[in-house]
């Protein structure tokens, strides 16, 4: 079985990223799991969709050979990151020009979404995501997300604390979207 992470921040030491992290290792050897690499893929731009450019058939194959998807994201303004929202847009458009049933590398998908970021825990951003995921067709597991509200003393060392409150949450999470996508 084959999981792809997707993290909705580029920065090296993002919280989002160490989170994901120690998902991967908590889930161990009952999947293949590895992190997309997107950060050089264009601004969507109709111009260039079709034939679609090499880093976006890379990051389309990458999700079309995963099981499942789980994405980790912050949350900016309230909203999904814009980084995130321009690989999604991509991931949205049919993979074949003028197809009718317009399938996308999305279409049915399974995916979970968690996440990290202010008081709000990015919930806000997953909100948003889970109606653009509805909307992309992709095929998206219910119950709780692990949601994460970063404390000052997080922010100034840049670091995740994993309480053991936090690492049950993931634990329970990895489980359930294990099951999910062998259904
Ligand atoms: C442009 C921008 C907008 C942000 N807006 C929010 C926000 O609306 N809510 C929130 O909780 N945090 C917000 N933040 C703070 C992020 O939660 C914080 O920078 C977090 O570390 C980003 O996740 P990362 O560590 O995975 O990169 C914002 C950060 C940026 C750069």
């Amino acid at each position: 079985m084959r999981i792809l992470m997707i993290i909705g921040s580029l920065r090296t030491g993002s919280f989002n990223r160490q989170i994901a992290e120690r998902a991967m290792e908590i889930i161990g050897n009952r999947a293949d799991v590895s992190i997309l690499d997107y950060h050089d893929i264009p601004f969507m731009n109709q111009d260039i969709e079709y034939p679609a450019p090499d880093s976006i058939q890379h990051v389309r194959k990458d999700v079309l050979d995963a099981d499942g998807i789980w994405i980790f994201s912050p949350e900016y303004n309230y909203s999904i990151p814009g980084v995130l929202k321009n690989l999604l847009d991509w991931l949205s458009r049919p993979l074949v020009k003028g197809d009718p049933e317009r399938r996308t590398a999305m279409t049915g998908k399974a995916v979970t979404l968690s996440g990290a970021g202010g008081r709000s825990g990015a919930s806000n951003a997953r909100k948003r995501l889970s109606e653009l995921l509805l909307f992309m067709k992709a095929r998206q597991m219910e119950g709780e997300e692990t949601s994460v509200a970063l404390t000052p003393e997080e922010f100034s060392s840049d670091t995740v604390a994993f309480s053991d409150e936090l690492l049950a949450k993931l634990g329970d999470q990895a489980e359930r979207f294990l099951k999910f996508i062998a259904e």
